[in-house]
């Protein structure tokens, strides 16, 4: 049946009008002011009234771990699970980590993940490949994962030592290979050893609690990583993009890279807008908050806001990785077992607006650019997603700018037994997401079933957007 969205108030990077979008089947066929009144709209056609309401893309958060094994344990949202809580927060795509076991191939791990996401994700999704062991075998399949499999991107650690972490040998081979095959090689960019001696000199003198989880990867570790990266990048000539950046000192690193022409890619999330370190101090409440990079200082913050606004900063992603209170447990007694991530993937749309656009950060096109539309084309999915166009995904969100409410555990739909933004109030909240066509939430509800999302293949990536 096809759908007429009438009277909202169009959003797009470049757009803000009072208008219609015409869907037939899974696409936008036509989008403008009064198409009812120039168009034949075909009788059946469903017609939703879009007045008062913001008429977006739908998200696209290109960093989520969904039922990833990690520290010992798994990521608590399943494909299905993750991907209907990101429907509920008006992200109708996310881009998932396959991880590389050491000692084995990229087409085993891709295989694995397949089978957990494969009929049951009910939003739309891809992966990135991570490569945590670069030899001959995995150089043969970058090309195959690009061309065959539709992965164009292809994440490096440059911490988790002993697991996730390759070394620079490894990753300048790996950049050679992936720039020749037209990809884009993204990284986890903190120097690994650095955090393995501060973790193992304040395990050693008993310091455990959350806070020494903080202490052990200050600033420069992730500003020194930054710059090691963006120089190897540059070296190879290798599109680079930098996941997760949190502070200053890195973002300054990336300016400096400017500076000799370089274009790096850079992520960061909600939470390093956010939240900031003070919530890590010996009580152990501050494990919700533990992750890699940790939450910084309210400078880096804003540096944070204006390198939005620069162009520096071009996503706004979450790094979702939940984990119930008795999985953070694990790491009650040493803060080098908590399992690092917190849940995000049904908050950061309605956090970035209230937060961002409500309060005056960055403008309505902004919001579109740095949550849809950047993330699109940086991992080759636009035009197909990320924007409002004929001929794209008919994937909308439909925002009541002005509504008020407040987030919490007990009405959250992530597979996780707390919020981390417990009492935040907001305002501005999605009201209904379509995906492909399908209106798939509404008055609170999902109406789609699992096994609906779609993977989704990705073209050959540049650093140009
Ligand atoms: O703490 C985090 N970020 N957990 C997920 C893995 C990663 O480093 O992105
Ligand atoms: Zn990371
Ligand atoms: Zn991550």
């Amino acid at each position: 049946m096809p759908l007429l969205i009438k009277e909202g108030r169009v959003i797009t990077v470049s757009d803000d009008f009072i208008g219609d979008v015409f869907i037939e089947g899974e696409t936008i066929s036509a989008i403008g002011r009064d198409l009812s009144g120039r168009l034949s709209i075909p009788a059946g056609t469903t017609v939703l009234d879009a007045k008062g309401l913001l008429v977006m893309p739908g998200g696209v958060d290109p960093h989520v771990h969904l039922d990833m094994p990690f520290m010992g344990t798994f990521s608590s949202d399943t494909h299905e699970t993750g991907t209907r809580a990101a429907l509920f927060g008006g992200t109708t795509t996310v881009i998932d980590f396959v991880l590389q076991k050491q000692g084995h191939t990229l087409k085993e791990a891709l295989a694995e993940w397949n089978g957990r996401a494969e009929g049951t994700a009910v939003g739309d999704y891809s992966f990135h490949m991570a490569v945590t062991d670069f030899n001959q075998t995995t150089r043969e399949e970058i090309k195959e994962m690009i061309q065959r499999e539709g992965i164009t991107s292809f994440k490096t650690f440059m911490a988790y030592k002993g697991a996730l972490m390759i070394d620079d040998r490894q990753m300048v081979a790996l950049m050679e290979e992936v720039r020749l095959q037209g990809g884009l090689v993204t990284v986890h960019a903190t120097n690994g050893d650095m955090i393995d001696y501060l973790t193992a000199k304040h395990r050693e003198e008993g310091k455990l609690t959350p806070l020494y989880h903080y202490l052990s990867q200050p600033e420069v570790t992730e500003a020194e990583a930054s710059g090691r990266f963006a120089d190897m990048a540059d070296y190879t000539g290798c599109p680079g993009y930098i996941v997760h950046l949190t502070c200053e000192g890195a973002l300054n690193a990336v300016r400096d890279a400017t500076r000799r022409n370089q274009h790096l890619f850079v992520e960061t999330c909600i939470q390093y807008l956010l939240l900031d370190a003070s919530l890590y101090t010996n009580d152990f409440e501050g494990a919700k908050w533990v992750m890699s990079p940790p939450l910084r200082q309210k400078k880096d913050q804003a540096a944070l806001w204006a390198g939005i606004n620069q162009g520096l900063v071009n996503v706004v992603a979450t790094d979702h990785c939940p984990f119930f209170w008795e999985q953070k447990l694990m790491g009650v007694n040493d803060f080098s077992k908590i399992p690092n991530g917190h849940p995000a993937i049904e908050n950061r749309m309605e956090l970035l607006f209230s937060e961002g656009v409500n309060k005056g950060r960055i403008s309505l096109n902004k919001f579109v650019e740095v949550a849809c539309t950047n993330p699109a084309k940086i991992f080759g999915m636009f035009p197909r997603k990320g924007v409002l166009a004929p001929g794209s995904d008919a994937d909308i969100v439909l925002i009541d700018p002005d509504k008020r409410h407040t987030l919490s555990v007990g009405t959250q739909h992530m597979n996780v037994d707390y919020s981390a933004y417990e009492g935040w109030e907001l305002t501005g909240k999605v009201e209904k997401v379509i995906l492909r066509g399908q209106l798939a939430i509404d008055r609170g509800k999902c109406l789609l079933p699992k096994g609906y999302g779609k993977f989704i293949r990705r073209a050959k990536v540049s650093a140009m957007i």
